[in-house]
Protein backbone atom coordinates (compact mmCIF):
# COMPACT_ATOMS: atom_id res chain seq x y z
CA UNK A 1 0.00 0.00 0.00
CA UNK A 2 1.28 3.35 -0.71
CA UNK A 3 1.83 6.58 2.02
CA UNK A 4 -1.29 7.44 2.25
CA UNK A 5 -2.99 4.54 1.00
CA UNK A 6 -5.45 3.61 3.37
CA UNK A 7 -8.08 6.74 2.91
CA UNK A 8 -7.64 6.00 -0.52
CA UNK A 9 -9.01 2.20 -0.83
CA UNK A 10 -12.95 1.75 -1.51
CA UNK A 11 -13.45 0.47 1.18
CA UNK A 12 -12.53 3.80 2.65
CA UNK A 13 -14.14 6.23 0.15
CA UNK A 14 -17.62 4.32 0.41
CA UNK A 15 -17.65 4.54 4.18
CA UNK A 16 -16.69 7.92 3.51
CA UNK A 17 -20.13 8.44 0.91
CA UNK A 18 -22.09 6.48 3.59
CA UNK A 19 -21.15 8.51 6.64
CA UNK A 20 -22.35 11.90 4.70
CA UNK A 21 -25.53 10.29 4.46
CA UNK A 22 -26.04 8.69 7.10
CA UNK A 23 -25.19 11.60 9.45
CA UNK A 24 -28.27 13.74 8.66
CA UNK A 25 -29.96 10.58 9.81
CA UNK A 26 -31.00 10.07 13.47
CA UNK A 27 -31.49 7.13 15.81
CA UNK A 28 -35.31 7.92 16.16
CA UNK A 29 -35.26 7.50 12.57
CA UNK A 30 -33.68 4.51 12.37
CA UNK A 31 -35.27 2.75 15.19
CA UNK A 32 -38.44 2.70 13.34
CA UNK A 33 -37.47 -0.84 11.72
CA UNK A 34 -38.81 -2.97 14.06
CA UNK A 35 -36.15 -5.59 13.24
CA UNK A 36 -33.67 -3.72 14.63
CA UNK A 37 -32.05 -4.99 17.37
CA UNK A 38 -32.44 -8.27 15.70
CA UNK A 39 -30.35 -7.05 13.31
CA UNK A 40 -27.66 -6.09 15.08
CA UNK A 41 -27.29 -7.50 18.61
CA UNK A 42 -25.52 -10.77 19.02
CA UNK A 43 -26.62 -13.61 21.62
CA UNK A 44 -24.65 -15.99 23.07
CA UNK A 45 -26.23 -18.49 24.99
CA UNK A 46 -23.49 -20.61 26.08
CA UNK A 47 -21.13 -17.67 27.60
CA UNK A 48 -24.29 -15.23 28.83
CA UNK A 49 -24.00 -12.49 27.04
CA UNK A 50 -25.67 -9.91 24.98
CA UNK A 51 -23.96 -7.59 22.70
CA UNK A 52 -26.28 -4.67 21.55
CA UNK A 53 -24.90 -2.66 18.82
CA UNK A 54 -28.44 -1.31 17.65
CA UNK A 55 -28.20 2.18 19.24
CA UNK A 56 -25.14 3.09 16.87
CA UNK A 57 -25.22 5.43 13.88
CA UNK A 58 -25.28 2.82 11.22
CA UNK A 59 -28.05 1.00 8.88
CA UNK A 60 -27.56 -2.24 7.06
CA UNK A 61 -25.22 -0.56 4.01
CA UNK A 62 -22.58 1.05 6.96
CA UNK A 63 -22.30 -2.72 8.33
CA UNK A 64 -21.54 -4.03 5.23
CA UNK A 65 -19.45 -2.17 4.58
CA UNK A 66 -17.38 -1.40 7.80
CA UNK A 67 -17.13 -5.57 7.44
CA UNK A 68 -15.57 -4.85 3.98
CA UNK A 69 -12.89 -2.76 5.47
CA UNK A 70 -12.23 -5.58 8.06
CA UNK A 71 -11.99 -7.94 5.29
CA UNK A 72 -9.77 -6.29 3.29
CA UNK A 73 -7.55 -5.56 5.90
CA UNK A 74 -7.31 -9.35 6.61
CA UNK A 75 -7.67 -9.11 10.26
CA UNK A 76 -8.80 -13.14 10.12
CA UNK A 77 -4.98 -13.69 8.16
CA UNK A 78 -3.22 -11.33 10.55
CA UNK A 79 -5.32 -12.92 13.89
CA UNK A 80 -3.67 -16.55 13.06
CA UNK A 81 -0.26 -15.09 12.51
CA UNK A 82 -0.33 -13.79 15.98
CA UNK A 83 -2.25 -17.32 17.67
CA UNK A 84 0.59 -19.06 16.09
CA UNK A 85 3.23 -16.99 17.07
CA UNK A 86 4.58 -15.34 14.00
CA UNK A 87 6.50 -12.74 14.91
CA UNK A 88 4.02 -9.87 13.98
CA UNK A 89 5.04 -7.29 16.79
CA UNK A 90 7.78 -6.42 13.64
CA UNK A 91 9.81 -3.71 15.74
CA UNK A 92 10.80 -5.85 19.01
CA UNK A 93 11.18 -9.13 16.16
CA UNK A 94 8.72 -10.67 19.11
CA UNK A 95 5.74 -13.12 18.56
CA UNK A 96 2.62 -11.72 20.49
CA UNK A 97 1.30 -14.92 22.42
CA UNK A 98 -1.21 -13.92 25.38
CA UNK A 99 -3.52 -16.58 23.71
CA UNK A 100 -0.73 -19.05 24.28
CA UNK A 101 -1.14 -18.43 28.26
CA UNK A 102 -4.91 -18.91 27.97
CA UNK A 103 -4.57 -21.95 25.62
CA UNK A 104 -7.09 -25.02 27.18
CA UNK A 105 -6.27 -27.14 23.76
CA UNK A 106 -3.40 -28.99 23.23
CA UNK A 107 -2.65 -27.57 20.22
CA UNK A 108 1.56 -26.61 20.50
CA UNK A 109 1.81 -23.51 19.36
CA UNK A 110 5.45 -22.75 17.80
CA UNK A 111 8.15 -19.90 18.66
CA UNK A 112 11.33 -20.24 17.02
CA UNK A 113 10.94 -23.67 16.19
CA UNK A 114 10.01 -24.52 19.82
CA UNK A 115 6.94 -25.63 21.41
CA UNK A 116 6.32 -23.10 24.35
CA UNK A 117 3.23 -25.08 26.10
CA UNK A 118 5.01 -26.61 28.07
CA UNK A 119 6.90 -24.23 29.63
CA UNK A 120 3.74 -22.30 29.60
CA UNK A 121 2.11 -25.23 31.81
CA UNK A 122 4.98 -25.70 33.89
CA UNK A 123 4.51 -21.83 35.25
CA UNK A 124 0.74 -22.91 35.90
CA UNK A 125 1.66 -25.41 37.54
CA UNK A 126 4.17 -23.47 39.71
CA UNK A 127 1.65 -20.68 40.11
CA UNK A 128 -0.98 -23.57 41.43
CA UNK A 129 1.12 -25.21 43.72
CA UNK A 130 2.91 -22.08 45.41
CA UNK A 131 -0.64 -20.11 45.94
CA UNK A 132 -2.33 -23.21 47.34
CA UNK A 133 0.70 -23.46 49.45
CA UNK A 134 0.30 -20.07 50.79
CA UNK A 135 -3.20 -19.76 51.13
CA UNK A 136 -3.46 -23.59 52.80
CA UNK A 137 -0.44 -21.91 55.44
CA UNK A 138 1.85 -24.44 54.30
CA UNK A 139 3.99 -21.34 52.63
CA UNK A 140 5.04 -19.30 55.78
CA UNK A 141 7.17 -16.13 56.67
CA UNK A 142 10.77 -16.32 58.25
CA UNK A 143 8.93 -16.21 62.13
CA UNK A 144 6.37 -19.52 61.17
CA UNK A 145 3.38 -17.14 60.76
CA UNK A 146 1.17 -17.51 58.30
CA UNK A 147 0.60 -15.29 55.39
CA UNK A 148 -2.06 -12.68 55.63
CA UNK A 149 -1.18 -9.55 53.01
CA UNK A 150 0.23 -9.49 49.94
CA UNK A 151 2.11 -6.43 48.10
CA UNK A 152 2.04 -6.31 44.92
CA UNK A 153 5.21 -3.97 43.97
CA UNK A 154 4.75 -3.34 39.75
CA UNK A 155 3.59 -1.11 38.00
CA UNK A 156 1.43 -0.68 34.02
CA UNK A 157 0.71 -4.11 33.26
CA UNK A 158 2.35 -5.86 36.34
CA UNK A 159 0.42 -3.91 37.99
CA UNK A 160 -3.15 -2.84 36.06
CA UNK A 161 -3.72 -5.92 34.99
CA UNK A 162 -3.74 -8.31 38.50
CA UNK A 163 -5.14 -5.03 40.53
CA UNK A 164 -8.31 -5.03 38.38
CA UNK A 165 -8.71 -8.81 37.98
CA UNK A 166 -8.83 -9.04 42.29
CA UNK A 167 -11.01 -5.63 43.00
CA UNK A 168 -13.34 -7.45 39.98
CA UNK A 169 -13.60 -10.76 41.95
CA UNK A 170 -12.87 -9.40 45.62
CA UNK A 171 -17.10 -10.84 45.70
CA UNK A 172 -14.92 -14.50 45.10
CA UNK A 173 -11.82 -13.63 47.39
CA UNK A 174 -10.82 -16.06 50.26
CA UNK A 175 -7.44 -15.50 50.56
CA UNK A 176 -4.87 -13.08 52.03
CA UNK A 177 -5.32 -9.31 51.68
CA UNK A 178 -3.69 -8.20 48.27
CA UNK A 179 -2.15 -4.61 48.04
CA UNK A 180 -0.79 -2.74 45.19
CA UNK A 181 1.97 -0.34 44.92
CA UNK A 182 2.97 0.76 41.61
CA UNK A 183 3.54 4.58 42.12
CA UNK A 184 7.50 5.93 42.70
CA UNK A 185 5.90 8.72 44.91
CA UNK A 186 6.84 6.98 48.15
CA UNK A 187 3.34 7.88 49.61
CA UNK A 188 2.37 4.40 47.75
CA UNK A 189 4.53 2.48 49.40
CA UNK A 190 4.52 4.47 52.95
CA UNK A 191 0.92 4.08 53.12
CA UNK A 192 0.23 0.36 52.29
CA UNK A 193 3.49 -0.70 54.87
CA UNK A 194 2.51 1.27 57.50
CA UNK A 195 -0.92 -0.98 57.96
CA UNK A 196 1.44 -4.32 57.69
CA UNK A 197 3.68 -6.60 59.77
CA UNK A 198 6.38 -7.73 58.31
CA UNK A 199 6.21 -11.32 60.07
CA UNK A 200 3.22 -12.11 58.18
CA UNK A 201 3.68 -10.36 54.67
CA UNK A 202 4.40 -11.33 51.22
CA UNK A 203 5.72 -9.51 48.65
CA UNK A 204 5.46 -9.97 45.09
CA UNK A 205 7.59 -8.44 42.45
CA UNK A 206 6.18 -8.35 39.31
CA UNK A 207 8.31 -6.84 36.29
CA UNK A 208 8.69 -8.10 32.96
CA UNK A 209 11.98 -6.79 32.69
CA UNK A 210 12.84 -6.18 36.43
CA UNK A 211 14.58 -2.66 35.47
CA UNK A 212 11.76 -0.33 35.67
CA UNK A 213 12.85 2.64 38.05
CA UNK A 214 9.17 2.27 40.16
CA UNK A 215 9.60 -0.96 40.65
CA UNK A 216 12.64 -1.35 41.95
CA UNK A 217 12.73 1.51 43.84
CA UNK A 218 9.69 0.38 45.74
CA UNK A 219 10.99 -3.51 46.13
CA UNK A 220 14.18 -2.13 47.61
CA UNK A 221 12.29 0.08 50.11
CA UNK A 222 9.86 -2.90 50.97
CA UNK A 223 13.38 -4.93 51.44
CA UNK A 224 14.74 -2.81 53.70
CA UNK A 225 11.53 -2.55 55.71
CA UNK A 226 11.51 -6.30 56.25
CA UNK A 227 15.27 -6.74 56.61
CA UNK A 228 15.36 -4.14 59.28
CA UNK A 229 12.79 -6.04 61.26
CA UNK A 230 13.12 -9.71 60.36
CA UNK A 231 16.79 -9.67 59.39
CA UNK A 232 17.86 -9.68 55.69
CA UNK A 233 17.96 -13.77 56.10
CA UNK A 234 13.89 -13.33 56.00
CA UNK A 235 13.95 -11.65 52.72
CA UNK A 236 13.83 -15.44 51.09
CA UNK A 237 10.23 -16.19 52.87
CA UNK A 238 8.91 -13.03 51.85
CA UNK A 239 9.82 -12.03 48.83
CA UNK A 240 8.92 -13.67 44.95
CA UNK A 241 9.36 -12.50 42.06
CA UNK A 242 7.64 -12.42 38.32
CA UNK A 243 10.07 -11.58 35.71
CA UNK A 244 11.00 -12.64 32.36
CA UNK A 245 14.76 -11.29 33.27
CA UNK A 246 16.44 -14.20 36.12
CA UNK A 247 19.80 -12.66 36.25
CA UNK A 248 18.67 -9.20 37.42
CA UNK A 249 15.97 -10.94 39.78
CA UNK A 250 18.95 -12.96 41.49
CA UNK A 251 20.80 -10.14 41.40
CA UNK A 252 18.16 -8.42 43.42
CA UNK A 253 18.64 -11.19 45.80
CA UNK A 254 15.37 -13.09 45.31
CA UNK A 255 15.77 -16.94 45.12
CA UNK A 256 15.42 -18.40 42.20
CA UNK A 257 12.83 -20.81 43.13
CA UNK A 258 10.96 -18.52 44.14
CA UNK A 259 10.50 -16.72 40.59
CA UNK A 260 7.76 -17.41 38.47
CA UNK A 261 9.30 -16.97 34.79
CA UNK A 262 7.22 -15.43 31.45
CA UNK A 263 8.23 -14.83 28.28
CA UNK A 264 9.51 -11.88 25.92
CA UNK A 265 6.02 -12.99 23.93
CA UNK A 266 4.17 -11.45 26.56
CA UNK A 267 3.68 -7.97 26.35
CA UNK A 268 3.04 -6.62 29.28
CA UNK A 269 -0.04 -5.01 28.89
CA UNK A 270 -1.30 -9.01 28.28
CA UNK A 271 0.12 -10.19 31.04
CA UNK A 272 -2.29 -10.92 33.77
CA UNK A 273 -2.78 -14.68 32.24
CA UNK A 274 0.51 -16.00 33.61
CA UNK A 275 2.71 -15.28 36.27
CA UNK A 276 1.26 -11.78 36.34
CA UNK A 277 -2.07 -13.55 37.73
CA UNK A 278 0.45 -15.05 41.07
CA UNK A 279 -1.65 -12.36 42.92
CA UNK A 280 -5.02 -13.18 41.26
CA UNK A 281 -4.48 -16.84 42.37
CA UNK A 282 -3.54 -16.12 45.75
CA UNK A 283 -6.60 -13.92 46.62
CA UNK A 284 -9.45 -16.08 44.69
CA UNK A 285 -7.55 -19.60 44.61
CA UNK A 286 -6.55 -21.24 41.37
CA UNK A 287 -9.12 -22.69 40.40
CA UNK A 288 -10.81 -19.48 39.71
CA UNK A 289 -8.00 -18.46 37.99
CA UNK A 290 -8.35 -21.02 35.78
CA UNK A 291 -11.86 -20.16 35.18
CA UNK A 292 -10.58 -16.25 34.28
CA UNK A 293 -8.05 -18.43 31.56
CA UNK A 294 -11.68 -20.36 30.29
CA UNK A 295 -13.37 -17.43 29.43
CA UNK A 296 -10.36 -15.70 27.75
CA UNK A 297 -9.90 -18.66 25.55
CA UNK A 298 -13.75 -19.18 24.84
CA UNK A 299 -13.57 -15.20 23.37
CA UNK A 300 -10.23 -16.60 21.73
CA UNK A 301 -12.22 -19.12 20.01
CA UNK A 302 -14.80 -16.60 18.98
CA UNK A 303 -12.66 -14.09 17.33
CA UNK A 304 -11.13 -17.13 15.75
CA UNK A 305 -14.05 -18.97 14.12
CA UNK A 306 -17.18 -17.05 13.66
CA UNK A 307 -17.82 -15.29 10.76
CA UNK A 308 -16.93 -11.32 11.15
CA UNK A 309 -20.73 -10.59 10.99
CA UNK A 310 -21.40 -12.46 14.23
CA UNK A 311 -17.63 -11.72 16.10
CA UNK A 312 -18.41 -9.54 18.73
CA UNK A 313 -14.73 -7.83 19.08
CA UNK A 314 -14.61 -7.34 15.23
CA UNK A 315 -17.60 -5.51 15.45
CA UNK A 316 -16.53 -3.08 18.34
CA UNK A 317 -13.81 -2.59 16.45
CA UNK A 318 -15.19 -1.60 13.36
CA UNK A 319 -17.72 0.88 15.29
CA UNK A 320 -14.91 2.47 16.89
CA UNK A 321 -13.09 2.63 13.60
CA UNK A 322 -16.39 4.43 11.80
CA UNK A 323 -16.16 6.87 14.60
CA UNK A 324 -12.53 7.62 15.08
CA UNK A 325 -11.88 8.43 11.56
CA UNK A 326 -15.37 9.00 9.86
CA UNK A 327 -17.48 11.31 12.80
CA UNK A 328 -13.61 12.42 13.90
CA UNK A 329 -14.61 11.25 17.80
CA UNK A 330 -11.38 11.64 19.74
CA UNK A 331 -12.25 9.29 23.11
CA UNK A 332 -14.47 6.70 24.06
CA UNK A 333 -15.92 6.32 27.05
CA UNK A 334 -16.24 2.84 28.59
CA UNK A 335 -18.47 2.82 31.48
CA UNK A 336 -19.37 -0.55 33.78
CA UNK A 337 -22.54 -0.84 36.10
CA UNK A 338 -20.71 -2.70 38.63
CA UNK A 339 -18.73 -1.25 41.24
CA UNK A 340 -16.41 -4.52 40.67
CA UNK A 341 -15.14 -3.02 37.84
CA UNK A 342 -14.07 -0.19 38.99
CA UNK A 343 -10.73 -0.33 38.21
CA UNK A 344 -11.55 -1.45 34.50
CA UNK A 345 -11.11 1.94 32.38
CA UNK A 346 -8.03 2.39 33.75
CA UNK A 347 -6.63 -1.18 33.24
CA UNK A 348 -7.76 0.09 29.48
CA UNK A 349 -6.42 2.54 29.07
CA UNK A 350 -3.27 1.04 29.13
CA UNK A 351 -4.18 -1.62 27.06
CA UNK A 352 -5.59 0.57 24.19
CA UNK A 353 -3.30 3.51 24.56
CA UNK A 354 -0.36 1.88 25.14
CA UNK A 355 -1.39 -0.26 22.24
CA UNK A 356 -2.87 2.02 19.84
CA UNK A 357 -1.42 5.47 20.53
CA UNK A 358 1.36 4.72 17.21
CA UNK A 359 1.45 6.95 14.14
CA UNK A 360 3.72 5.32 12.25
CA UNK A 361 2.00 2.40 9.76
CA UNK A 362 3.25 -1.08 8.53
CA UNK A 363 5.19 0.55 5.59
CA UNK A 364 6.80 3.04 8.10
CA UNK A 365 5.16 6.37 6.84
CA UNK A 366 3.35 8.74 8.97
CA UNK A 367 -0.58 7.90 9.38
CA UNK A 368 -3.06 10.25 7.57
CA UNK A 369 -5.76 9.40 9.77
CA UNK A 370 -6.34 9.12 13.05
CA UNK A 371 -5.36 6.05 15.71
CA UNK A 372 -6.35 5.15 19.06
CA UNK A 373 -8.39 6.73 20.81
CA UNK A 374 -8.80 8.23 24.36
CA UNK A 375 -10.03 5.67 26.44
CA UNK A 376 -12.13 6.85 29.59
CA UNK A 377 -14.83 5.90 32.42
CA UNK A 378 -15.64 5.19 35.54
CA UNK A 379 -18.70 3.03 36.83
CA UNK A 380 -22.16 3.82 36.48
CA UNK A 381 -24.19 5.70 38.47
CA UNK A 382 -20.96 7.38 39.74
CA UNK A 383 -20.29 8.87 36.46
CA UNK A 384 -23.48 10.12 36.20
CA UNK A 385 -23.53 12.37 38.74
CA UNK A 386 -19.91 13.67 37.19
CA UNK A 387 -19.40 14.28 33.65
CA UNK A 388 -22.45 12.11 31.64
CA UNK A 389 -23.75 15.81 31.71
CA UNK A 390 -20.97 16.56 28.75
CA UNK A 391 -21.70 13.15 27.04
CA UNK A 392 -25.72 14.37 26.90
CA UNK A 393 -25.43 17.91 26.28
CA UNK A 394 -21.91 19.08 25.62
CA UNK A 395 -20.39 19.87 22.32
CA UNK A 396 -18.00 16.38 22.28
CA UNK A 397 -19.12 13.41 20.46
CA UNK A 398 -18.28 10.37 22.69
CA UNK A 399 -19.12 6.94 21.67
CA UNK A 400 -19.49 4.70 25.11
CA UNK A 401 -19.76 1.20 25.93
CA UNK A 402 -22.34 0.54 29.02
CA UNK A 403 -21.21 -2.81 30.15
CA UNK A 404 -23.62 -4.70 32.93
CA UNK A 405 -24.68 -7.69 34.66
CA UNK A 406 -28.10 -9.41 34.98
CA UNK A 407 -27.21 -11.15 38.04
CA UNK A 408 -24.83 -9.87 40.41
CA UNK A 409 -22.70 -11.86 42.78
CA UNK A 410 -24.03 -9.96 45.80
CA UNK A 411 -27.71 -9.68 46.37
CA UNK A 412 -28.55 -6.68 48.44
CA UNK A 413 -32.62 -5.50 48.89
CA UNK A 414 -33.10 -3.77 45.21
CA UNK A 415 -29.70 -2.15 44.63
CA UNK A 416 -29.69 -3.84 41.64
CA UNK A 417 -32.57 -3.23 39.81
CA UNK A 418 -32.19 0.62 40.54
CA UNK A 419 -28.57 0.32 39.08
CA UNK A 420 -29.96 -1.74 36.22
CA UNK A 421 -32.58 1.03 35.38
CA UNK A 422 -30.31 3.92 35.51
CA UNK A 423 -27.79 1.24 32.58
CA UNK A 424 -31.46 0.92 30.51
CA UNK A 425 -32.32 4.90 30.84
CA UNK A 426 -28.78 5.78 30.19
CA UNK A 427 -28.55 4.59 26.45
CA UNK A 428 -31.89 5.06 25.66
CA UNK A 429 -31.67 9.11 27.05
CA UNK A 430 -28.21 8.86 24.71
CA UNK A 431 -30.08 7.22 21.57
CA UNK A 432 -33.37 9.05 21.63
CA UNK A 433 -32.64 12.21 23.93
CA UNK A 434 -35.85 14.67 24.41
CA UNK A 435 -37.42 17.00 21.44
CA UNK A 436 -38.10 20.56 21.84
CA UNK A 437 -42.01 19.48 21.36
CA UNK A 438 -41.28 16.77 24.32
CA UNK A 439 -39.37 19.54 26.04
CA UNK A 440 -42.14 22.00 26.17
CA UNK A 441 -44.95 19.47 26.47
CA UNK A 442 -42.45 18.44 30.51
CA UNK A 443 -42.48 22.26 31.30
CA UNK A 444 -46.19 23.14 30.81
CA UNK A 445 -47.12 19.75 32.39
CA UNK A 446 -44.91 21.38 35.85
CA UNK A 447 -46.73 24.59 35.16
CA UNK A 448 -44.28 27.06 34.16
CA UNK A 449 -45.00 29.95 32.81
CA UNK A 450 -45.03 30.65 28.89
CA UNK A 451 -42.31 33.28 29.08
CA UNK A 452 -40.05 31.00 31.41
CA UNK A 453 -40.88 27.98 29.08
CA UNK A 454 -39.42 30.01 26.26
CA UNK A 455 -36.46 30.85 27.86
CA UNK A 456 -35.51 27.59 29.53
CA UNK A 457 -37.12 24.88 26.54
CA UNK A 458 -33.48 25.35 24.89
CA UNK A 459 -31.54 24.02 28.23
CA UNK A 460 -34.10 21.36 28.55
CA UNK A 461 -33.76 19.58 24.78
CA UNK A 462 -31.34 16.65 24.65
CA UNK A 463 -30.35 16.12 21.39
CA UNK A 464 -29.66 12.16 21.65
CA UNK A 465 -27.85 10.63 18.83
CA UNK A 466 -25.21 9.39 20.46
CA UNK A 467 -24.24 5.69 19.99
CA UNK A 468 -23.85 3.07 22.47
CA UNK A 469 -22.97 -0.64 22.83
CA UNK A 470 -24.56 -2.88 25.65
CA UNK A 471 -22.12 -5.07 26.62
CA UNK A 472 -24.63 -7.81 28.88
CA UNK A 473 -23.53 -10.68 30.32
CA UNK A 474 -26.18 -13.18 32.79
CA UNK A 475 -23.22 -12.92 35.29
CA UNK A 476 -20.01 -11.44 36.74
CA UNK A 477 -17.76 -14.98 37.33
CA UNK A 478 -14.18 -15.40 36.80
CA UNK A 479 -15.19 -16.70 32.91
CA UNK A 480 -16.95 -13.53 31.90
CA UNK A 481 -14.24 -11.21 33.32
CA UNK A 482 -12.14 -13.73 31.04
CA UNK A 483 -14.18 -13.24 28.36
CA UNK A 484 -14.99 -9.74 28.90
CA UNK A 485 -10.83 -8.94 28.91
CA UNK A 486 -10.17 -10.93 25.74
CA UNK A 487 -13.38 -9.18 23.83
CA UNK A 488 -11.17 -5.99 24.72
CA UNK A 489 -7.85 -6.89 23.51
CA UNK A 490 -9.10 -8.49 20.42
CA UNK A 491 -11.15 -5.20 19.57
CA UNK A 492 -7.48 -3.60 19.99
CA UNK A 493 -5.67 -5.80 17.66
CA UNK A 494 -8.25 -6.00 15.34
CA UNK A 495 -8.45 -1.46 15.26
CA UNK A 496 -4.81 -1.74 14.80
CA UNK A 497 -4.42 -4.21 11.75
CA UNK A 498 -7.49 -1.47 10.16
CA UNK A 499 -5.04 1.23 11.19
CA UNK A 500 -1.72 -0.63 9.93
CA UNK A 501 0.06 -0.05 12.95
CA UNK A 502 2.19 -2.11 15.72
CA UNK A 503 -0.33 -2.54 18.73
CA UNK A 504 2.42 -4.02 20.71
CA UNK A 505 5.09 -1.87 21.31
CA UNK A 506 5.40 1.14 23.11
CA UNK A 507 8.50 2.98 22.53
CA UNK A 508 6.47 6.30 23.00
CA UNK A 509 7.39 5.56 26.73
CA UNK A 510 11.02 5.71 26.74
CA UNK A 511 12.29 8.96 26.10
CA UNK A 512 10.74 10.48 29.53
CA UNK A 513 12.24 7.77 31.01
CA UNK A 514 15.90 8.51 29.82
CA UNK A 515 15.32 12.56 30.45
CA UNK A 516 14.17 11.07 34.23
CA UNK A 517 17.75 9.19 34.40
CA UNK A 518 19.87 12.27 33.55
CA UNK A 519 17.81 14.88 35.52
CA UNK A 520 17.68 12.38 38.54
CA UNK A 521 21.32 13.19 39.90
CA UNK A 522 20.84 17.25 39.50
CA UNK A 523 17.96 16.56 41.80
CA UNK A 524 20.61 15.24 44.40
CA UNK A 525 23.20 17.82 44.09
CA UNK A 526 24.97 17.19 40.99
CA UNK A 527 25.91 19.91 38.55
CA UNK A 528 23.26 20.93 35.79
CA UNK A 529 22.65 19.24 32.55
CA UNK A 530 21.53 21.26 29.22
CA UNK A 531 18.27 22.16 29.78
CA UNK A 532 15.58 24.48 27.94
CA UNK A 533 15.08 27.76 30.41
CA UNK A 534 11.86 26.32 31.92
CA UNK A 535 13.17 22.87 32.92
CA UNK A 536 16.30 24.61 33.83
CA UNK A 537 14.48 27.07 36.35
CA UNK A 538 11.53 24.37 37.54
CA UNK A 539 15.02 22.71 38.69
CA UNK A 540 16.54 25.27 40.36
CA UNK A 541 13.34 26.18 42.24
CA UNK A 542 12.63 22.22 43.26
CA UNK A 543 16.36 22.67 44.77
CA UNK A 544 16.37 25.60 46.59
CA UNK A 545 12.51 24.75 48.41
CA UNK A 546 14.32 21.29 49.24
CA UNK A 547 14.16 21.19 52.88
O1 LIG B 1 5.12 1.90 30.65
C1 LIG B 1 5.96 1.14 29.86
C2 LIG B 1 6.05 -0.27 30.30
O2 LIG B 1 7.08 -0.87 29.60
C3 LIG B 1 4.74 -1.05 30.13
O3 LIG B 1 4.54 -1.50 28.86
C4 LIG B 1 4.89 -2.11 31.15
O4 LIG B 1 3.69 -2.73 31.41
C5 LIG B 1 5.45 -1.31 32.30
O5 LIG B 1 6.32 -0.38 31.69
C6 LIG B 1 6.16 -2.09 33.36
O6 LIG B 1 7.28 -2.77 32.86
P1 LIG B 1 7.94 -3.95 33.66
O7 LIG B 1 6.93 -5.03 33.83
O8 LIG B 1 9.10 -4.38 32.82
O9 LIG B 1 8.40 -3.42 35.00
Amino acid sequence: MSKFGLKNTPQWQNLEKNYREIKKKHLRELFKDENRFNEFSIRDNDLGITFDYSKNIINSDTFKLLIEFVKAAKVNEYAKKMFLGEKINWTEKRAVLHTALRNRSNMPIYVDGKDVMPEIKAVLKKMEKFSNDLRGGKWVGATGKKITDIVNIGIGGSDLGPKMVCEALKYYADGPNVYFVSNIDGADIYEVLKKLNPETTLFIVASKTFTTLETITNALTARKWLADKLGDRAVVNHFVALSTNAKKVKEFGIDENNMFEFWDFVGGRYSLWTAIGLPIACYVGFDKFVELLDGAYYIDQHFLNAPYEKNIPVIMAALGVWYNNFFRASSYAVLPYSQYLNKFPAYLQQGDMESNGKTINFEGHRVNYGTGPIIWGEPGTNGQHSFYQLIHQGTRFIPCDFIGFVNPPEKIGDHHEKLMANYFAQTEALAFGLTKEEAVENLKKAGISPADIKILAPHKIFEGNKPTNSILFNELTPRTLGALIALYEHKIFTQGIMWRINSFDQWGVELGKVLANVILPELKGQANNKHDNSTKKLIKIFNSTKK
